[in-house]
């Protein structure tokens, strides 16, 4: 079970609040603390935690903040191999958490946007001997398509996690194999309101399945095996933060076990649910172990 993350990897700066700030407002948090995050590497760390091979393509800067973050993520026993230092800083997060554990998330790019197709090409031994490669938007839109265009080369499985939502390219689409908005990015991609209309606009643009997670309503499945409703499971939130970065990592493992979908998206569900039950990006990936007592519990 080889997965393949290309992405990016971030510091993230929290702050716990009671509500999140209106536009204007000064608000004093409740703590503060920083942790290792970045969509990428939280999908990298996430697949890792339940038992995958996990290599990852991405960039820190040469800054003390960089190499912590390359190191934590050796030491969850990552391929960190292509991750490159480059002279720009680390890339980080303000967030913002409430007290429901809903969150903002500000993102600044920083090394991550460094990442090329060249970086990428000098990589393909990576995408030649992994089983799926999964992408997502916080690194240059040029890189995430030549990704999945390779990947797609050499006959590989393709996740692409389209958040932050961003126009995408025509020519991606018939790369995808599996594309997985959240209700809001489905209608920043789509420009349309219904969601059993946003994914068939993706199908006809030529992704090959579509699933858009729900939250609390779970996520729904349009694709080649169908279309399936998959319930949540019911948690108290206490941070969403890297809830759908733990799906997408949990579903890349599920599909790379042949699970069938209405399975792998179990999975992926009880795995967001638990990362939501626990403060923080990384800090808070569930182990392979937890999941299986989650799921039997429930
Ligand atoms: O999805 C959560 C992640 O988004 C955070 O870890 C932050 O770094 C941003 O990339």
């Amino acid at each position: 079970m080889e997965i393949l993350v290309i992405g990016s990897i971030n510091i993230d700066y929290v702050s716990t609040v009671e509500k999140l700030p209106k536009k204007g407002e000064t608000l004093h948090a409740n703590s503060f603390e920083d942790s290792a995050g970045g969509k990428g590497a939280n999908q990298a760390v996430g697949a890792r935690r339940l038992g995958a091979n996990v290599s990852m393509i991405g960039a820190v800067g040469k800054d003390a903040i960089g190499g912590r973050l390359k190191d934590s993520l050796a030491r969850e026993g990552i391929d960190v191999s292509r991750i490159n230092t480059v002279d720009v800083p680390t890339g980080n997060a303000i967030i913002t958490v409430d007290k429901n554990g809903d969150n903002t998330i500000v993102v600044y790019s920083g090394a991550n946007f460094e990442i090329d197709n060249k970086w990428i090409e000098d990589s393909e031994e990576l995408i030649k001997k992994s089983d799926i490669v999964v992408l997502q938007l916080e690194i240059p839109m040029d890189a995430v398509v030549y990704s999945a265009k390779v990947a797609k080369k050499y006959n590989k499985r393709v996740i692409l996690n389209p958040a932050p939502a961003k126009e995408l390219p025509q020519e991606i689409y018939q790369y995808i194999d599996y594309i997985t908005p959240n209700e809001t990015e489905l209608q920043e991609l789509t420009s349309i309101e219904n969601i059993e209309l946003g994914v068939k606009e993706l199908l006809g643009r030529g992704a090959k399945n579509v699933i858009v997670t729900l939250g609390e309503k779970g996520c729904y499945y349009l694709g080649e095996e169908g279309t399936h409703v998959v319930d949540s499971f019911k948690i108290n939130a206490v941070d969403t933060t890297a809830a759908g970065d733990s799906f997408n990592g949990a579903l890349a493992v599920a599909l790379c076990q042949n699970k069938d979908i209405k399975d792998a998206l179990r999975y992926a569900n009880a795995v967001g649910a638990l990362t939501a039950t626990k403060k923080g990006a990384q800090t808070s990936l569930p182990y392979g172990k937890e999941v299986e007592k989650f799921i039997i519990m429930k």
